[in-house]
């Protein structure tokens, strides 16, 4: 069992003005959501060291008593130590390249995590209409604002790298594969469309209802892959 956290980075500069795209830094709140953040992932990985042992002690418990087996003790330090291990194992942090998001995953000591940068996870690229507002798109673009708002699955920006969600689905597709294969936990701080999609294939949301799903900044998904489907928890950043 492991645990898998997609959050977005923190509030950028551009989300306070409300442009889409570029490379902006963090806002001075993005930033207290980075540290918050680190501290909520170190809390999250202790409890979880915690529930898996308590598991395991429930088991073999459970076994005693089917095989009558000797009773199963396990003392008081041996726990913590256990705990502590489980909480150290390796666990990994995946941000993008862009600054809000490698922003965000600098919070993380790299001592204690395996922190990867990785230009597939950078946000859905918007061509032309890179650091605009949507009222700008709508204004200078009125064609193209509708085009998309009519088909938002299939509909790529024009310009120079303009994508489209579709797009963005096959060139995440490694991605997926990599995060099925691995076995530790991780957490992924990537973007808006990134997380629609993600979050779309681990909790099998149709392609078509993906591009519009709320994913609001300042929140962290957990999910649990089980033998017989998954598990979801949320949590939401409150300052
Ligand atoms: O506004 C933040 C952002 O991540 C933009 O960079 C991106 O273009 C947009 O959200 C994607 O959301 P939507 O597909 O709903 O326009």
């Amino acid at each position: 069992l492991r645990q898998i956290f997609l959050t977005r980075h923190g509030e950028s500069t551009d989300n306070v003005l409300g442009r889409i795209g570029g490379d902006a830094p963090l806002s001075p709140r993005g930033k207290k959501f980075a540290k918050a953040l680190a501290r909520f992932i170190k809390q999250q990985r202790l409890a979880f060291a915690l529930e898996m042992v308590e598991s395991k002690k429930r088991e073999d418990w459970r076994a005693h008593k089917a095989n009558k087996s000797p009773m199963p003790s396990t003392p008081q330090e041996e726990v913590r130590a256990k705990v502590r291990a489980a909480s150290n194992s390796q666990f990994t942090v995946w941000t993008s390249m862009l600054k809000r998001s490698t922003e965000t995953g600098a919070a993380f000591d790299p001592d204690e995590y395996d922190v990867k940068h990785i230009r597939f996870l950078n946000e859905i690229n918007s061509g032309c209409c890179e650091g605009l507002t949507y009222e700008d798109i709508q204004k200078a673009y009125p064609e193209e604002f509708h085009a998309r708002q009519a088909n938002k699955l299939y509909y790529r920006y024009p310009g120079m790298g303009g994508e489209s969600y579709i797009d963005v689905i096959h060139r995440l597709q490694s991605m997926i594969i990599e995060l099925e294969r691995m076995t530790q936990s991780c957490l992924i701080i990537t973007h808006r469309v990134i997380m629609r999609i993600l979050l779309g294939y681990l909790l099998d949301w149709t392609q078509t209802e993906m591009p519009h799903m709320m994913v609001p900044i300042h929140t962290v998904y957990e999910i649990r892959p089980k033998p017989y489907g998954t598990e979801l928890k949320k949590w939401q950043y409150i300052e």
